[in-house]
């Protein structure tokens, strides 16, 4: 077995160099924390679960024209990505008032918006990702005013798709985080879809009893985190072969 150099360590994943030039190894970590990594825990499954969430859901995106990051899973808890160049902004879609949205302005948390709100935060641990408007983004050259209108656009298509996926397994999807790179092909410089989406940096409520089947059940002390996730994977009829109990998934390449 080879060993592959770290090329990036987050709070819930490990970048690896590729097997390839252009891409990268991405490994999911039972590791959850909150409030800018201040809580701090492992929650058993969680990678395991994620990498296969994230896998189906960046497919059904990628068969939709949304073009991503993802290539193929590897195994229990590593996925084969394209390397991007992160765009230091999160994508924050909402369609019902929830978190950060509620304290921030007063908002009862389970408020349906008006209308779908996207917000964008820098990402910085430093700074604890500030809430920035369009403008900071393009005064500052994190993105270009193209590439913004990109990234808004390929955000609520994302949301549309989504929010029927979920809606068709009984879950409302109440609003999700997403992260955007560029690939450089030639003189051509396209923005893709990056990072991952599950029951991490999502929102997800049971349709009929909002019954809620993400991270917040760890944010807030709820309980029962590794069963939401399980059961999120469970709806969308992707639980490892195995079954839940076998969770513990293999380990990263070494
Ligand atoms: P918020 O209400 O705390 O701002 O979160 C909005 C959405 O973004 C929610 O689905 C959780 C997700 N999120 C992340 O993925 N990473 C983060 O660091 C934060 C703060 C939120």
């Amino acid at each position: 077995m080879t060993r592959r150099r770290r090329v990036y360590e987050g709070k819930a994943k490990v970048l690896f160099e590729g097997p390839e030039p252009g891409t990268l190894v991405q490994y999911f970590k039972d590791d959850a924390t909150a409030f800018n990594g201040e809580k701090k825990s492992t929650v058993t499954g969680k990678g395991v679960l994620n990498n296969r969430i994230s896998e189906h859901l960046m497919s059904r995106l990628s068969e939709i024209g949304i073009h991503n990051h993802f290539i193929r899973r590897l195994n229990m808890r590593e996925q084969l990505i394209r390397e991007v160049e992160i765009i230091p902004v999160e994508v924050i879609v909402r369609n019902v008032a929830a978190g950060s949205l509620c304290s921030r302005l007063g908002i009862t948390e389970g408020t349906a918006l008006p209308r779908t709100i996207i917000e964008y935060c820098f990402k910085s641990d430093e700074l604890n990702d500030p809430l920035v408007s369009e403008e900071h983004v393009t005064a500052f050259g994190w993105a270009t005013p193209q590439e913004l209108d990109d990234i808004m656009n390929q955000s609520l298509r994302v949301n549309d798709f989504l929010t029927g996926l979920f809606t068709g397994i009984g879950i409302k999807l109440i609003d999700f985080k997403l992260e955007f790179g560029r690939v450089y092909d030639g003189d051509e410089v396209q923005v893709i879809l990056a990072d991952e989406i599950s029951p991490d940096n999502c929102r997800l409520w049971d349709l009929a009893t909002n019954e809620k089947l993400d991270k917040d059940r760890f944010r807030r002390d709820l309980g029962g985190v590794e069963d939401a996730y399980q059961e999120v994977a469970r709806r969308l009829g992707i639980l490892p072969e195995g079954g839940p109990g076998d969770l513990q998934g293999s380990t990263a390449i070494q």
